[in-house]
């Protein structure tokens, strides 16, 4: 109990811990309707995922965009059922409706527009 705390905690504060063999619980519980259905917090997320600034991220921001791009370019093997429906609804809602921000997504995976197309397919 207090491990997993403990590697929650640091999880949090290093958003490194996606590169382990499962993601945060925590994603488990993302309401993504909150950030996609919201353009203040949209713009946000946004900047952060530009690098605008080394403020540009908060520490949940951060997380959230070290995991959506791991799980994408590992095509959310290591995903719970419900962090897969989050990645794909994010992914499909970027590509759908913010193509600038997608096409920074797909640029940090090194893929291009056919290949993100079949990875959006896959889920
Ligand atoms: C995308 O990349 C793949 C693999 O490198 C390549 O086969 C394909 O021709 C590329 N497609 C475009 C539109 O550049």
């Amino acid at each position: 109990m207090i491990a997993g705390t403990t590697v929650t905690l640091i999880c949090l504060l290093a958003a490194l811990c996606v590169s382990g063999d499962s993601y945060p619980e925590e994603y488990d519980r993302l309401d993504m309707g909150d950030l996609l259905g919201d353009k203040e917090k949209l713009a946000k997320f946004s900047a952060c995922l530009r690098d605008e600034g080394s403020s540009s991220c908060t520490e949940k921001s951060a997380g959230l965009k070290a995991f959506l791009l791991d799980a994408l370019k590992t095509k959310c093997s290591k995903c719970t059922e419900s962090q897969k429906g989050h990645v794909k609804r994010a992914a499909i809602f970027f590509s759908e409706n913010r193509p600038d921000d997608w096409k920074i997504i797909i640029h940090k995976l090194q893929l291009n527009e056919t290949q993100a197309a079949e990875l959006i397919k896959s889920f």
